[in-house]
């Protein structure tokens, strides 16, 4: 079976693309291959970011993987906070003080329209490939909900009435950034390993 290493320490998002790889692929962790560095995450975008965390794996451990990065896009704050989304308050995870920040700096505006958005960069056979995934929404002016994690509170989806804090893991993981560049990427490596 073709083994695959998953550039992350995110057990959850490693549960989440295991489930749906099924038998066709043998995921692997950064800790089943021995790899306890931090890595770097320098990029100025998305795409760079992610393809940092595949380029690292793969130069030192010649294996078959991938790596992925998020965050949210606000159109009236320049796209911010983006690749900074995890730290935008300055402390990294803090978010209830990076969701704070956003609301204090849309206060008054009207343009709430916002996105979600996930590269993938997996490199393959040697050669890389990328996956996005994107979901359009708008923020709300405070909290709603408490479930999944990070902006979901305070970002509503396209489409729905409800914030992503609002809904069941299944119903955001059909629309989320996420859970759509994960499909691509397991359309990819499922037809790609079953020799079509
Ligand atoms: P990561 O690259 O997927 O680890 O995401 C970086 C940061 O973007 C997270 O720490 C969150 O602040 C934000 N983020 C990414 N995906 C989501 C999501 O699905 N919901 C809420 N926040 C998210």
């Amino acid at each position: 079976m073709r083994q695959l290493v998953f550039a992350t320490n995110n057990r959850h998002k490693l549960d989440e693309v295991a489930a749906k790889v099924g038998d066709h692929i043998k995921l692997l962790t950064l800790e089943d291959i021995g790899c306890r560095e931090e890595i770097p995450e320098t990029g100025c975008t998305f795409r760079e970011n992610a393809s940092l965390k595949s380029h690292y794996i793969y130069d030192k451990y010649k294996l078959d993987c991938f790596g992925d990065d998020s965050g949210l896009e606000v159109d009236a704050l320049n796209n911010e906070p983006g690749v900074y989304s995890a730290r935008y308050a300055g402390t990294h995870g803090n978010h209830e003080a990076n969701i704070d920040k956003v609301l204090a700096r849309l206060a008054g505006e009207a343009n709430r329209n916002a996105r979600f958005h996930t590269v993938i960069s997996l490199i393959w056979n040697g050669e890389e490939h990328f996956f996005e995934g994107i979901v359009e929404g708008t923020i709300r002016n405070e909290r709603s909900g408490a479930k999944g994690f990070g902006y979901d509170p305070i970002f509503q989806p396209d489409g729905y009435a409800v914030t992503f804090a609002e809904m069941t893991m299944e119903e955001k993981n059909r629309i989320s950034h996420r859970g759509r560049a994960m499909e691509q990427l397991i359309d990819f490596l499922v037809i790609g390993s079953s020799g079509h």
